[in-house]
């Protein structure tokens, strides 16, 4: 009987159980319930003398353990659907796992995300508009007429086949659209890239950012306006000096420009006013009735104050190194 054991334990031993197939053939070899070589030494167990049998029990419950343990690793080691038919792969669990790497907000949307809950506050509504323009949304609706002078400063990327097609170059367009679909009163802010033809420099580039917002209504005045960027400007530095600078643009009367006084200069952030009567009329809404206020904000320019930054490349040049620093809850 002793012979007959060791035979069995050396066979449990050395079968090679490589796909489902072999430990199938393994199982049934040795498990099976009619013929299995453990399970007719159980059978037998009855036949041998009372003496013996605690002995013998011991023995074959062993090798019953034997097999299903080989059982349990050959199931532990191709747990994955995936490694059924791969005879090579191995699951090695004391291999460390690949950690996920969690990336950081890009500075500019930290503070686009930060104008628009600043704005959301005062009961704005965010809205998008589309970088690809037409004319009469970029510039005949907004009262700048086909030969006017400020379309020269704003030269920019038009469609070659469809020279009425063009890439936005401020966001003033989304006014026009939200406008000519919704009636007064509201108060929108919208926050998007715009393109100009203009020499990559340490303060401009082809493409940068704007926020767009502007607030109709019965009544509204000009000290809404200075109201408003008081309160912009003040949330995002605390204390800082800035001035309203009378200037022009087609679509507001009057214009003004605003500046922020930073390291003994003053810097132009934005360009804003009252929306011009022949915005209104353009749009169908009744100048007689409604007023109301715009600006349009350049989202690099303030970075560059806000991140103490000298060159607005460095927000475009994708440099893990510097982006990663930037955390925010926005
Ligand atoms: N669209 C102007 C620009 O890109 C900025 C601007 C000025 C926007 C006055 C406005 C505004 O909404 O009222 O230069």
């Amino acid at each position: 009987m002793d012979k007959k054991i060791e035979k069995i334990k050396k066979e449990i031993k050395c079968f090679h159980i490589k796909t489902y197939d072999d430990l199938e053939t393994f199982r049934i070899k040795f498990l099976g319930k009619k013929k299995g070589i453990i399970t007719i030494l159980f059978k037998e167990l009855s036949k041998i003398h009372i003496h013996k049998r605690k002995i013998f029990g011991k023995i074959i419950n062993e090798l019953k353990k034997e097999t299903q343990n080989k059982i349990n690793i050959f199931h532990y080691k191709y747990k994955n659907d995936d490694h059924k038919n791969d005879k090579d792969a191995k699951f090695d669990p004391t291999i460390p796992g690949k950690s996920v790497e969690i990336g950081s907000r890009h500075p500019l949307s930290i503070l686009n995300n930060r104008i628009i809950d600043l704005f959301m506050k005062i009961g704005f509504t965010y809205v998008d508009g589309p970088e690809i323009e037409d004319d009469w949304h970029n510039f005949t609706a907004l009262n700048i007429p086909i030969f006017h002078p400020s379309r020269d400063m704003q030269d920019t990327f038009f469609l070659c086949k469809n020279p009425d097609i063009l890439l936005r170059t401020h966001t003033s367009s989304v006014q026009i659209r939200y406008m000519k679909k919704h009636k007064p009163p509201f108060r929108i802010l919208s926050i998007g890239k715009v393109y100009r033809n203009e020499t990559i420099s340490s303060r401009s580039n082809f493409m940068f950012h704007q926020a767009e917002g502007f607030y109709i209504d019965k009544k509204v005045s000009f000290s809404n306006l200075k109201q408003t960027i008081h309160y912009l400007i003040t949330s995002l530095f605390g204390k800082a000096k800035i001035r309203f600078r009378p200037s022009y643009f087609p679509f507001t009367e009057p214009s003004a420009e605003v500046d922020i006084y930073c390291n003994n200069e003053w810097i132009e952030i934005m360009g804003c006013g009252m929306v011009d009567p022949q915005v209104f009329k353009n749009v169908n809404i009744d100048a007689e009735i409604y007023s109301g206020f715009a600006f349009g904000l350049g989202i690099e320019r303030l970075a560059l104050i806000i991140y103490k930054m000298k060159d607005i490349r460095i927000y475009f040049d994708n440099d893990i190194r510097f982006l990663k620093q930037f955390k925010s809850e926005f």
